[in-house]
Protein backbone atom coordinates (compact mmCIF):
# COMPACT_ATOMS: atom_id res chain seq x y z
CA UNK A 1 0.00 0.00 0.00
CA UNK A 2 1.67 3.64 -0.86
CA UNK A 3 2.25 5.40 1.99
CA UNK A 4 0.56 8.99 2.74
CA UNK A 5 3.20 12.23 1.82
CA UNK A 6 0.96 13.94 4.49
CA UNK A 7 0.44 17.35 1.35
CA UNK A 8 -2.63 15.03 0.09
CA UNK A 9 -5.12 17.81 -0.80
CA UNK A 10 -3.42 20.73 0.68
CA UNK A 11 -3.15 23.82 -1.34
CA UNK A 12 0.10 25.53 -2.05
CA UNK A 13 1.08 29.12 -3.30
CA UNK A 14 4.47 28.82 -5.44
CA UNK A 15 5.20 32.02 -6.53
CA UNK A 16 7.85 32.40 -8.89
CA UNK A 17 6.54 29.46 -10.58
CA UNK A 18 7.20 29.83 -14.08
CA UNK A 19 11.05 28.07 -14.22
CA UNK A 20 13.65 27.01 -11.84
CA UNK A 21 13.76 26.13 -8.77
CA UNK A 22 10.23 27.21 -8.20
CA UNK A 23 9.13 25.26 -11.77
CA UNK A 24 10.86 22.42 -9.83
CA UNK A 25 8.79 23.00 -5.93
CA UNK A 26 5.17 23.36 -8.19
CA UNK A 27 6.44 19.95 -10.00
CA UNK A 28 7.22 18.18 -6.93
CA UNK A 29 4.62 19.24 -4.81
CA UNK A 30 1.96 18.26 -7.43
CA UNK A 31 3.44 15.00 -7.13
CA UNK A 32 2.82 14.37 -3.47
CA UNK A 33 -0.73 14.86 -4.73
CA UNK A 34 -0.66 18.63 -3.63
CA UNK A 35 -3.25 21.01 -5.27
CA UNK A 36 -0.75 23.73 -6.76
CA UNK A 37 -1.60 28.12 -7.75
CA UNK A 38 1.07 28.79 -9.39
CA UNK A 39 2.07 32.83 -9.90
CA UNK A 40 4.51 34.63 -12.18
CA UNK A 41 4.32 36.45 -14.75
CA UNK A 42 5.18 34.50 -17.83
CA UNK A 43 1.54 32.26 -17.78
CA UNK A 44 3.03 30.28 -20.97
CA UNK A 45 5.82 29.09 -19.09
CA UNK A 46 3.43 28.30 -16.30
CA UNK A 47 0.87 26.59 -18.80
CA UNK A 48 3.63 24.38 -19.88
CA UNK A 49 4.07 23.63 -16.36
CA UNK A 50 1.12 22.12 -15.88
CA UNK A 51 0.89 19.92 -18.78
CA UNK A 52 4.05 18.04 -16.89
CA UNK A 53 1.99 18.26 -13.17
CA UNK A 54 0.80 15.54 -11.92
CA UNK A 55 -3.20 15.47 -11.98
CA UNK A 56 -4.92 17.79 -9.21
CA UNK A 57 -6.60 20.85 -8.71
CA UNK A 58 -4.06 23.34 -10.25
CA UNK A 59 -4.43 26.93 -11.61
CA UNK A 60 -1.93 29.50 -12.60
CA UNK A 61 -2.31 33.56 -12.16
CA UNK A 62 0.26 35.92 -14.62
CA UNK A 63 0.62 38.66 -12.23
CA UNK A 64 4.07 40.86 -11.39
CA UNK A 65 4.83 41.27 -7.87
CA UNK A 66 6.58 44.38 -8.23
CA UNK A 67 2.98 45.77 -8.41
CA UNK A 68 2.75 45.70 -4.35
CA UNK A 69 -0.25 47.46 -3.97
CA UNK A 70 -2.59 44.53 -6.31
CA UNK A 71 -1.30 41.92 -4.06
CA UNK A 72 -3.62 41.55 -1.01
CA UNK A 73 -6.00 41.58 -4.18
CA UNK A 74 -4.26 38.52 -5.77
CA UNK A 75 -4.28 36.77 -2.33
CA UNK A 76 -8.15 37.79 -1.88
CA UNK A 77 -8.77 36.12 -5.41
CA UNK A 78 -6.98 32.99 -5.08
CA UNK A 79 -8.53 32.08 -1.52
CA UNK A 80 -12.05 32.88 -2.99
CA UNK A 81 -11.12 31.03 -6.54
CA UNK A 82 -9.80 28.23 -5.01
CA UNK A 83 -10.12 28.11 -1.06
CA UNK A 84 -7.80 28.27 1.71
CA UNK A 85 -4.25 28.23 1.39
CA UNK A 86 -2.06 25.55 3.73
CA UNK A 87 1.28 27.08 2.36
CA UNK A 88 3.09 29.04 0.21
CA UNK A 89 6.70 28.56 -1.31
CA UNK A 90 8.03 32.24 -2.38
CA UNK A 91 10.24 31.83 -5.07
CA UNK A 92 10.75 34.90 -7.09
CA UNK A 93 13.57 36.43 -7.45
CA UNK A 94 15.55 38.64 -9.43
CA UNK A 95 19.50 39.99 -9.10
CA UNK A 96 21.84 41.17 -11.29
CA UNK A 97 25.59 41.60 -10.66
CA UNK A 98 25.88 45.34 -10.09
CA UNK A 99 29.10 47.50 -9.95
CA UNK A 100 29.05 50.08 -7.37
CA UNK A 101 29.39 52.80 -9.71
CA UNK A 102 25.57 51.48 -11.35
CA UNK A 103 24.56 50.58 -7.63
CA UNK A 104 21.74 53.56 -8.16
CA UNK A 105 19.02 53.74 -5.83
CA UNK A 106 16.49 52.94 -8.48
CA UNK A 107 18.34 49.72 -8.65
CA UNK A 108 18.62 48.63 -5.87
CA UNK A 109 15.10 49.47 -5.43
CA UNK A 110 14.14 47.01 -8.22
CA UNK A 111 16.00 44.32 -6.77
CA UNK A 112 14.12 45.00 -3.14
CA UNK A 113 10.55 45.18 -4.80
CA UNK A 114 10.58 41.60 -5.76
CA UNK A 115 12.86 39.78 -3.65
CA UNK A 116 12.08 41.47 -0.41
CA UNK A 117 8.27 43.91 -0.54
CA UNK A 118 6.61 41.58 -2.05
CA UNK A 119 7.82 38.76 0.02
CA UNK A 120 6.36 40.98 2.99
CA UNK A 121 3.13 41.55 1.40
CA UNK A 122 2.67 37.79 0.67
CA UNK A 123 3.05 37.40 3.99
CA UNK A 124 1.03 40.07 5.30
CA UNK A 125 -2.17 39.28 2.97
CA UNK A 126 -1.45 35.80 3.53
CA UNK A 127 -1.18 35.80 7.21
CA UNK A 128 -4.20 38.14 7.43
CA UNK A 129 -6.51 35.10 5.06
CA UNK A 130 -5.89 32.71 6.76
CA UNK A 131 -8.34 30.81 9.01
CA UNK A 132 -7.58 30.61 13.11
CA UNK A 133 -8.16 26.58 13.07
CA UNK A 134 -5.64 26.32 10.12
CA UNK A 135 -2.00 25.77 10.28
CA UNK A 136 -0.11 27.90 7.65
CA UNK A 137 3.66 27.29 6.29
CA UNK A 138 5.31 29.81 4.57
CA UNK A 139 8.81 29.12 2.95
CA UNK A 140 11.33 31.66 0.97
CA UNK A 141 13.88 30.70 -1.28
CA UNK A 142 17.21 33.22 0.15
CA UNK A 143 20.50 32.50 -1.11
CA UNK A 144 23.73 31.35 0.64
CA UNK A 145 24.50 35.21 -0.83
CA UNK A 146 22.29 36.50 2.33
CA UNK A 147 25.63 35.86 4.19
CA UNK A 148 28.45 35.35 1.48
CA UNK A 149 30.87 38.24 0.12
CA UNK A 150 30.49 38.06 -3.45
CA UNK A 151 31.60 40.95 -5.36
CA UNK A 152 29.21 42.86 -7.42
CA UNK A 153 26.49 40.95 -5.81
CA UNK A 154 25.14 43.75 -2.99
CA UNK A 155 21.57 44.35 -4.23
CA UNK A 156 21.09 40.58 -4.44
CA UNK A 157 22.71 39.67 -1.25
CA UNK A 158 21.11 42.59 1.20
CA UNK A 159 17.97 41.62 -0.30
CA UNK A 160 17.88 38.02 0.67
CA UNK A 161 19.66 39.18 3.62
CA UNK A 162 16.58 41.05 4.30
CA UNK A 163 14.48 38.64 3.87
CA UNK A 164 15.83 36.34 6.21
CA UNK A 165 15.88 38.95 8.80
CA UNK A 166 11.75 39.36 8.34
CA UNK A 167 11.95 35.52 8.34
CA UNK A 168 13.45 35.47 11.63
CA UNK A 169 11.97 38.41 13.07
CA UNK A 170 8.05 37.61 11.64
CA UNK A 171 8.73 33.93 13.42
CA UNK A 172 8.24 35.72 16.59
CA UNK A 173 5.08 37.34 15.64
CA UNK A 174 3.20 34.68 13.97
CA UNK A 175 4.06 31.54 15.91
CA UNK A 176 1.00 31.65 18.33
CA UNK A 177 -1.55 31.91 14.93
CA UNK A 178 -0.03 28.60 13.87
CA UNK A 179 1.95 30.16 11.30
CA UNK A 180 5.60 28.71 10.70
CA UNK A 181 8.13 30.73 8.13
CA UNK A 182 11.31 29.71 6.99
CA UNK A 183 13.70 30.48 4.46
CA UNK A 184 16.19 28.19 2.72
CA UNK A 185 19.50 29.65 1.31
CA UNK A 186 21.09 27.44 -1.40
CA UNK A 187 24.17 27.71 -3.02
CA UNK A 188 24.21 27.70 -7.04
CA UNK A 189 21.52 25.23 -8.34
CA UNK A 190 21.02 24.19 -11.71
CA UNK A 191 18.57 26.12 -13.36
CA UNK A 192 18.05 27.38 -17.08
CA UNK A 193 18.83 30.94 -16.80
CA UNK A 194 22.61 29.52 -15.40
CA UNK A 195 22.97 27.80 -18.33
CA UNK A 196 24.54 30.79 -20.67
CA UNK A 197 27.77 29.88 -17.48
CA UNK A 198 28.19 26.71 -19.06
CA UNK A 199 29.63 28.56 -22.11
CA UNK A 200 31.57 30.67 -19.97
CA UNK A 201 33.17 28.06 -18.06
CA UNK A 202 33.59 25.41 -20.03
CA UNK A 203 30.37 23.65 -17.60
CA UNK A 204 29.73 25.48 -14.70
CA UNK A 205 29.50 22.18 -12.41
CA UNK A 206 32.88 21.19 -13.34
CA UNK A 207 34.04 24.63 -12.65
CA UNK A 208 32.49 25.32 -8.96
CA UNK A 209 34.10 21.76 -8.24
CA UNK A 210 37.58 22.40 -9.66
CA UNK A 211 37.73 25.71 -7.94
CA UNK A 212 36.66 24.49 -5.10
CA UNK A 213 33.53 27.23 -4.50
CA UNK A 214 31.06 23.87 -4.48
CA UNK A 215 33.46 20.64 -3.86
CA UNK A 216 30.13 19.07 -3.97
CA UNK A 217 29.08 20.41 -7.26
CA UNK A 218 25.94 22.48 -8.70
CA UNK A 219 22.56 21.48 -6.99
CA UNK A 220 19.88 19.55 -8.68
CA UNK A 221 16.39 21.77 -8.52
CA UNK A 222 14.35 18.93 -7.24
CA UNK A 223 16.94 18.52 -3.86
CA UNK A 224 15.01 21.88 -3.11
CA UNK A 225 12.17 20.88 -4.01
CA UNK A 226 12.79 17.80 -1.39
CA UNK A 227 13.71 20.49 1.56
CA UNK A 228 10.58 22.85 0.71
CA UNK A 229 8.36 19.50 0.55
CA UNK A 230 9.83 19.33 3.68
CA UNK A 231 9.66 22.75 5.20
CA UNK A 232 5.53 22.55 4.23
CA UNK A 233 4.96 19.06 5.82
CA UNK A 234 3.52 18.61 9.15
CA UNK A 235 7.50 17.31 10.32
CA UNK A 236 8.15 20.58 10.41
CA UNK A 237 5.31 22.08 12.39
CA UNK A 238 8.29 22.99 15.27
CA UNK A 239 10.51 24.74 13.24
CA UNK A 240 10.07 28.31 12.54
CA UNK A 241 12.74 31.87 12.12
CA UNK A 242 15.39 29.49 10.35
CA UNK A 243 17.30 29.57 7.11
CA UNK A 244 18.34 26.74 6.25
CA UNK A 245 21.82 26.24 4.41
CA UNK A 246 21.92 24.29 1.16
CA UNK A 247 25.50 24.75 0.32
CA UNK A 248 26.37 22.06 -2.22
CA UNK A 249 29.93 22.02 -0.08
CA UNK A 250 30.28 25.65 -0.40
CA UNK A 251 31.91 27.71 2.57
CA UNK A 252 29.50 29.85 4.67
N1 LIG B 1 19.59 29.18 -9.12
C1 LIG B 1 20.38 29.42 -8.11
O1 LIG B 1 21.58 29.09 -8.13
C2 LIG B 1 19.85 30.06 -6.85
C3 LIG B 1 20.65 30.04 -5.70
C4 LIG B 1 20.18 30.63 -4.54
C5 LIG B 1 18.94 31.22 -4.51
N2 LIG B 1 18.17 31.26 -5.63
C6 LIG B 1 16.86 31.90 -5.53
O2 LIG B 1 15.86 30.99 -5.96
C7 LIG B 1 14.77 31.72 -6.49
C8 LIG B 1 14.42 31.14 -7.87
O3 LIG B 1 15.50 31.41 -8.75
P1 LIG B 1 15.87 30.52 -10.01
O4 LIG B 1 17.32 30.31 -9.99
O5 LIG B 1 14.96 29.36 -10.10
O6 LIG B 1 15.63 31.57 -11.21
P2 LIG B 1 14.51 31.73 -12.32
O7 LIG B 1 14.38 30.48 -13.12
O8 LIG B 1 14.87 32.99 -13.01
O9 LIG B 1 13.17 31.92 -11.50
C9 LIG B 1 12.76 33.16 -11.00
C10 LIG B 1 11.25 33.12 -10.85
O10 LIG B 1 10.86 34.39 -10.30
C11 LIG B 1 9.80 34.90 -11.08
N3 LIG B 1 9.80 36.36 -11.06
C12 LIG B 1 10.85 37.20 -11.21
N4 LIG B 1 10.41 38.47 -11.19
C13 LIG B 1 9.06 38.41 -11.02
C14 LIG B 1 8.05 39.39 -10.96
N5 LIG B 1 8.31 40.71 -11.04
N6 LIG B 1 6.75 38.99 -10.78
C15 LIG B 1 6.46 37.67 -10.70
N7 LIG B 1 7.38 36.70 -10.74
C16 LIG B 1 8.66 37.07 -10.93
C17 LIG B 1 10.07 34.37 -12.50
O11 LIG B 1 8.86 34.33 -13.24
P3 LIG B 1 8.48 35.30 -14.47
O12 LIG B 1 9.75 35.73 -15.13
O13 LIG B 1 7.61 34.44 -15.31
O14 LIG B 1 7.72 36.43 -13.84
C18 LIG B 1 10.54 32.95 -12.19
O15 LIG B 1 9.44 32.10 -12.04
C19 LIG B 1 15.19 33.19 -6.55
O16 LIG B 1 14.66 33.87 -5.45
C20 LIG B 1 16.70 33.10 -6.44
O17 LIG B 1 17.23 34.26 -5.86
C21 LIG B 1 18.59 30.69 -6.81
Amino acid sequence: MKSSSGHEGRHYLVVGASSGIGASIALELASLEANITMVARRTEKMLELWQRMAPGSHACYGFDVSRLSEIFALVEKIDAERGAIDGCVYCAGVGAAMRLRGLLPEKLHAVMRVNFYAFVEFVRALARKKRKEQDLRIVALSSLASISSDKYKTAYSASKAAMDAAVRCLSRELASNRVTINSIRPAVVDVERLRGLDELTGGLDAEIKKNGYQPLGIIPPKDIAGMAAWLLSDAARYLTGTSLPFNGGAAC
